[in-house]
């Protein structure tokens, strides 16, 4: 016979039950000193943190990327020079449901990557898509506020999906994405990944390139249709959680090869479209992608609160090698995530295990709540007693001139920049006759929803024959509105 441990309360004293608490005689009231009854009732009622405001439902697993390509003419990144190996975390997600909101929901997935580097942590907090709906972050909380639950009746509402959209142009291109089929993956690991924004890459010369990063799924793209996806959101909510934990205790480990497309930092000036915009991509025939290696997820989180529903992505660490672009998007982002995470879960986020680097820590920063990291020295800086140093030389590269005005404006227009261009080529010349009429059934199921009004109906039309007329007429067919 196994001989099991005493209980312990959380102080490791020894309990001496586990299921009657302290009462004057079997029949009477508690009394206030069964401090062990308290401690865990108390305790439970702080057992959440906030949910996240979006992206609230996902799943993850740890892994490991290796570099198999030179890229040094590139980025002196440590993590990308060839034969490097480094540890990583991938958390993916739905977007607009809350926490226990059905996988398969129509909805782009949260793509985030922690990579723990030698030079402290890498995130690149992604989507499996290329493209965003909106380019400056200024609309991104009321983007937010139309994908989720109405403040008046608590219930969501395509009318003001479409009103949203409608009236941005901008998202024609990741809307497109999102109502083909792509917009429900069979799993997470049946889809790619992207960066989606342009990051800079800059090499131990001080040469700086513009970076966008691919992550392909060795798997194959598998997608659901409508109509599966909305079966399993009845009959199996968690779906896609269920699956990479599964595929992955089953020794069935997924990756992804990693591509990357590089452009000369010069050639941004005068590209056709503005290489910084969200919304749009770099065509291939412009810059190919170029494989540098594969990461591979090989480790389920032994306890999903304190490694996955705890961790905390944020699109501004960089580490020397890498740096921000002009993405107007990107630039919110920067502050957005850390700034979550303080909220979320407290100021001391990065000193949890699934979010502290692998390396030492030599901050100034101290204190606050949960804290138990030793500040260096005296904890502060400049000092004369010791203590870290700062290097500034180790990001030099990642400076470039800027100037202008101080204007409220949208980005100035290159060549060929237009809202629907992209959209259009993703109609045009990518999606097969199937996928042409999944995306169809797909956005008229979507506006046929009952609140969606007659007039709107007539917005959504022209928003797809904007895009390509032959979509749009086939939309207005099937809405029989012509
Ligand atoms: P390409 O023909 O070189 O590339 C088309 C891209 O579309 C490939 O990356 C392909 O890769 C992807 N794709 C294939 N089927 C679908 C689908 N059903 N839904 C979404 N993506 C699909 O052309 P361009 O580079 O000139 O791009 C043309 C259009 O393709 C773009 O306007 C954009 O809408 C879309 N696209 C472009 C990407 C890029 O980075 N250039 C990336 C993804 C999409 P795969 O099948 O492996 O996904
Ligand atoms: C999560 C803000 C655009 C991908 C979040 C969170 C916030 C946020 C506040 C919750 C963070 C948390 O509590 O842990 C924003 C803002 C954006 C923006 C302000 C635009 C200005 C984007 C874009 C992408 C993206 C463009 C993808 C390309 C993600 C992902 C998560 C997330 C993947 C979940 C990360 C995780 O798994 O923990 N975003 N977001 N977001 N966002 Fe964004």
């Amino acid at each position: 016979m196994t001989t099991r441990p005493t209980t312990t309360d959380d102080a490791g004293i020894p309990a001496p039950s586990d299921e009657h608490s302290l009462s004057v005689g079997p029949n009477g009231p508690l009394l206030l000193q069964d401090h062990y009854v308290i401690q865990k009732m108390a305790h439970f009622n702080r057992e959440r943190v906030p949910e996240r405001v979006v992206h609230a439902k996902g799943g993850g697993a740890f892994g490991v990327l290796q570099i198999t390509e030179d890229v040094s003419q590139y980025t002196k990144a440590k993590l990308f020079q060839k034969g490097a190996q480094t540890p990583l975390l991938l958390r993916c997600s739905t977007v607009a449901g809350e926490l226990g909101s059905a996988d398969t929901a129509r909805d782009p997935r949260g793509f985030a990557l922690k990579f723990y580097t030698e030079d402290g942590n890498y995130d690149i907090v992604g989507n499996n898509t290329p493209i965003f709906f909106i380019r400056d972050p200024q609309k991104f909380s009321d983007f937010i506020h139309s994908q989720k639950r109405r403040p008046d009746n608590h219930l969501r509402d395509h009318n003001m999906q479409w009103d949203f959209w409608t009236l941005s142009p901008e998202s024609a291109h990741q809307v497109t994405f999102l109502m083909t089929d792509r917009g429900t993956p069979a799993s997470w690991r049946h889809m790619h990944g992207f960066g989606s924004h342009t990051f800079l890459w800059y090499n131990a010369a001080g040469e700086r390139f513009w970076v966008k990063y691919h992550f392909k799924t060795d798997q194959g793209i598998q997608n659901f249709t409508a109509s599966e996806a909305a079966a399993l959101q009845g009959t199996d909510p968690d779906y896609h959680t269920r699956d990479l934990y599964e595929a992955i205790k089953r020794g069935d480990h997924p990756s992804w090869t990693v591509n990357v497309q590089i452009m000369p930092f010069e050639a941004a000036a005068d590209y056709r479209f503005n290489p910084f915009d969200l919304t749009k991509v770099w065509p291939h025939s412009d810059y190919p992608e170029i494989t540098i290696g594969r990461f591979v997820l090989n480790r389920n989180p032994e306890n999903y609160f304190a490694q996955i529903e705890q961790a905390g992505f944020e699109p501004s660490n960089l580490v020397p090698g890498i740096g921000t672009s002009p993405d107007k998007m990107l630039q919110g982002r920067l502050f957005s995530y850390p700034d979550a995470h303080r909220y979320r879960i407290g100021p001391n986020y990065l000193q949890l295990p699934v979010n502290a680097p692998r390396v030492p820590v030599n901050s100034y920063n101290f204190d606050g709540p949960m804290a138990y990291r030793n500040p260096e020295g005296l904890g502060f800086a400049p000092n004369s007693y010791g203590g870290p140093v700062a290097d500034p030389a180790l990001y030099e590269a990642e400076n470039y001139h800027v100037t202008g005005e101080i204007v409220r404006s949208a980005y100035a227009k290159h060549a060929e920049d237009d809202d629907y261009v992209q959209a259009r080529a993703l109609w045009e010349n990518v999606l097969s006759d199937t996928d042409r009429a999944h995306l169809v059934d797909n956005i008229v199921g979507h506006a046929s929803a009952p609140e969606v009004t007659a007039e709107m109906k007539q917005r959504v039309v022209t928003y797809w024959t904007n895009i390509h007329k032959d979509l749009g007429h086939r939309v207005s067919q099937a809405l029989s509105l012509s």
